[in-house]
């Protein structure tokens, strides 16, 4: 029985050195070197090229390198019974809050139109405790940004697919309770997985409405967002602008729109980077809750794709 890195947008390096520090006899195998395939049980992956796993007959977990499972469910050849977990890190949900957080504020702040006009004009701004900041998907990402704002004076609502209570936040739920959540949202902040009932899911229909003025963080997924529906929304003045760290295609292109336009903020898929140390024993250990034949940690639904 053997365990699988494959990955074909990370460097598998560091994965090999921690796991080998961790369990020093794990019969590990790197792809696209792969000496015994059909030993192949569990994987560990990202990005992987799809396709690939057709070639592992026996294996029975694919583990993600990060909180999303997008990157696996897209690929359509994984037979169903195969089970899929993700990571669920405090360090993940730490830093996730902290860079939103740091987006919101610099928001407020004007700081990026000052730093671009190049002209000495104070401008008046916000406080948190004018400001509702509304999260779309109160999962554990969500819920760590949402007590972060709290504790920094936010008004805090969240949107999920179901109910359930979430202390200081109000919260909504489903289809029919979106539009009430959106109308306040001045900041709009999106955690929510990518799913067929999420993708494009950030739309015009959807900015709409917003209240005028809006602004739009997405720290998700590049496909939540109808891209040309983003710059319309800015151009017309509803939106008033936008910090993505997530896109369609990465790298974003150059010259793709987004890279000239001021009022939208880019960062590189950076707002919260797995930490290879933290995550290292969770990943061991439901490599051995598969030996045992147990429950797995942070398995995913897979009829919810998330
Ligand atoms: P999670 O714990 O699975 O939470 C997902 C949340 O979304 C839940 O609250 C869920 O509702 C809600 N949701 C799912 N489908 C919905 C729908 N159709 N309508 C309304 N709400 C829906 O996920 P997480 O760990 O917080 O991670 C969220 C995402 O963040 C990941 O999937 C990944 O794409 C992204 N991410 C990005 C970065 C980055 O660096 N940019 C880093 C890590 C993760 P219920 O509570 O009702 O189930
Ligand atoms: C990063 O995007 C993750 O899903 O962990």
């Amino acid at each position: 029985m053997s365990f699988l890195i494959i990955t074909s947008h990370k460097d598998s390096k560091p994965w090999v050195e921690a796991l080998k520090e961790k369990a020093p006899d794990l019969d590990l195998e790197v792809y696209p070197e792969v000496r015994d395939p059909k030993k192949v049980e569990f994987a560990l992956s990202w990005k992987h090229p799809h396709g690939a796993f057709r070639d592992y007959p026996n294996l029975k977990v694919i583990a993600s390198m990060g909180a999303g499972i997008d990157h696996i469910i897209g690929d359509k050849e994984i037979p169903q019974h195969i089970r899929i977990t993700r990571l669920v890190d405090e360090q993940l949900t730490k830093d996730m809050s902290v860079f939103v957080l740091s987006l919101v504020l610099e928001h407020l702040r004007n700081l990026a139109e000052h730093h671009c006009s190049k002209e000495w004009n104070p401008t008046s701004y916000l406080r948190p405790e004018e400001v509702q900041v509304g999260i779309m998907g109160m999962g554990v990402l969500g819920v760590g940004v949402a007590e972060k704002l709290i504790q920094n004076k936010f008004n805090v609502t969240g949107w999920s697919r179901t109910n359930k209570e979430i202390l200081g936040v109000t919260k909504y739920h489903g289809d029919d309770q979106l539009q009430d959540f959106l109308k306040d949202s001045r900041v709009l902040v999106n955690l929510l997985p990518l799913t067929s009932e999420t993708r494009n899911i950030l739309n015009k229909h959807l900015f709409e409405k917003l209240p005028k003025g809006a602004y739009v963080i997405n720290v998700a997924r590049g496909e939540h967002l109808v891209e040309d529906d983003l710059l319309e929304m800015i151009n017309n003045g509803h939106l008033s602008g936008a910090a993505l760290d997530v896109f369609r295609k990465e790298p974003l292109p150059e010259g793709h729109p987004f890279w000239n336009n001021k009022k939208i903020r880019i960062s590189p898929h950076i707002a919260s980077t797995t930490n290879i140390e933290s995550v290292t024993p969770q990943i061991l250990k439901n490599f051995r809750l598969m030996q045992e034949g147990k429950n797995l940690e942070n398995e995913v639904d897979r009829k919810k794709e998330y």
